[in-house]
Order: structure tokens, then sequence, then C-alpha cells
């Protein structure tokens, strides 16, 4: 596959044209994020792992999904094309486009880049441009899949904040969690908030905790996703043991961002 390398003295991160899929990120040679061992690289599906990006609508949330059962948006299964290179002593930074524009569900007027730099943390951002002269909506999202050693020993912090969630699995709102926010079942959920930073303790309480640390912005919810064990046995890309090598924590907007003509969005997440 046709692939990108950012790098700093200490980082590296390899991007695929491809969905413009970010596949790696390592930080002094520790890999932050998971890839599917049964990952299709051929660019016939999208990648399992990594980034994927969701655009121009998150998960199922089109009005005609029924019709044509795209999930996840247009563009994480189309080759982008690198629009801008910069690099200096401390970063090292692309902009890619997606190619093609025309399907029938592409929004009114709408563009999509996503920039990727690589500094003392990693940055991406998917800005979305209304160049068109109507007002034009869209959802989305920045579907990280970070790798965990052993997601029974994960725990997250940062979803104190008062919010309620949704549970996709019930299609039920529930308020703030207030128990420890561990695994132990599939898990798929929607936060609607802008909770503006969030941890994973990898190995929570052992000697070997790892955290690492994401900020949000731009965004209106996160979603928190893990199969577990059948949905996982069910899904050809991804080996069965593999949900417990990863957690999904998902920078979104699922209740829609409306743009006016030359108006501007960025929906960022930052791993550091
Ligand atoms: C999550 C959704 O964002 O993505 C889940 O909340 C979904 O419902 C998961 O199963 C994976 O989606 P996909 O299309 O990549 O298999």
């Amino acid at each position: 596959m046709d692939s990108i390398v950012l790098s700093t003295m200490d980082a590296k991160c390899t991007v695929q044209r491809h969905g413009a899929h970010i596949t790696s990120y390592q930080r002094n040679g520790d890999e932050r994020l998971f890839l599917s061992q049964k990952a299709v690289m051929d660019g016939t599906k999208p990648i399992r792992g990594g980034i994927p990006i969701c655009w121009p609508w998150f998960g199922q949330l089109h009005p005609d999904i029924a019709k044509h059962g795209i999930a996840h948006g247009l563009v994480r299964n189309q080759l982008w094309r690198v629009t801008a290179r910069v690099t200096s002593d401390t970063f090292d930074s692309v902009t890619l486009q997606p190619y093609d524009t025309s399907h029938s569900l592409w929004p009114n007027g709408l563009t999509c880049q996503l920039k990727i730099t690589l500094s003392d943390h990693l940055a991406v951002e998917l800005i979305t441009q209304n160049v068109g002269n109507t007002v034009s909506e869209f959802t989305g999202a920045l579907h990280t899949y970070f790798a965990v050693d052993d997601i029974t020993k994960v725990h997250l912090t940062g979803f104190g904040a008062p919010h309620q969630y949704l549970n996709q699995l019930d299609g039920q709102h529930y308020p703030t969690p207030t128990d420890a926010y561990i695994f132990y079942c599939e898990t798929d959920r929607v936060h609607m908030s802008a909770l503006s930073e969030t941890t994973i303790h990898s190995n929570f309480g052992g000697n070997s905790e790892k955290q690492t640390q994401i900020a949000h912005a731009g965004h209106d919810s996160l979603v928190v996703w893990n199969p577990w064990i059948d949905k996982a046995a069910n899904m050809s890309d991804l080996d069965n043991a593999e949900y417990q090598k990863f957690v999904c924590i998902e920078t979104a907007v699922t209740q829609g961002v409306t743009l006016q003509p030359n108006d501007t969005h960025i929906l960022k997440q930052m791993i550091y």
C-alpha cells in the first residue's frame, strides 16, 4: 500500500493514502495504535485498526443508510492525495484530500482534508470547509484504535463531567457513568458531551501501568467501542482474540455540524 512516513527525533507515524489512514504511531519505539493482523491492506475495504476517518457521516447517521448501507461515510475507503507537506526540526506534517467527491451522498459544497502533525504529540485534524453557496451538514469521527496489552486491565478516566451516553447496544440513554470505566463485555457508547481530555490507563494498578492522554476538540461526543468476544468472532478482518488488544476512543460529531457558506470546522484529536 502507498504510504507516507512522518518522523521526529523520537517518534514515527505511518499514513496510508488509502483512507488517509494512520496505521502506526510510535514514540520511543512504543506503538500506540492497534492494527489488526487480519486488516485488509489492498484498498478493497477500510483498514481495521489505526485511525479510520468517518465522514461525512458517523456510523449509521445518514437518513438513507437503509438504502446504501455504507457505515461511517465515504472517505475511509478511497484514495487520498497529498496536498501539503511541511517539515522542520521539531515537527513533520502532511495534509491529504480525497480524490473522489462524486458520490451522490457527498454533501453539497463540502470539502474535507486531513492534516496530521507529528511533534511532541500526534495531532490529527479533520477539516471540513463549505466552499458552496448553501448551508450544509455533516457528522463524523476520528475512530482511533488504541493499543492496550489486555482490555480487562484497562481503566478510562475523564468521563466524569455530567452528561448522558447512548448505549448503542440497547438504544437507551444513561446518565454519567459513576462506576470505574472498565471493560467486561461488548461496549458501544456515544457519550453526548464535548469531554475534552481523557486518559487510557493500561495495566491499571499494576507495576507496568501505562497512560495515554488524549485531548479532543471540535467534537460534540466521544464514542467508546470494543466488540468483545462474540462480535470479534464474526469480523473477518479481526482475529478472534484481538478484541483484547485495543479500545476505540473516537473524537466525534454525532449531533451534526451545520456549516454556512465559507465556514470551516476542525475536528481534532491529540495523542500524547
Ligand atoms: C463504532 C460504532 O464507532 O464503530 C460501532 O459505534 C461499530 O457500532 C464500530 O461496530 C466498527 O464499525 P465498522 O464499520 O468499522 O465495523
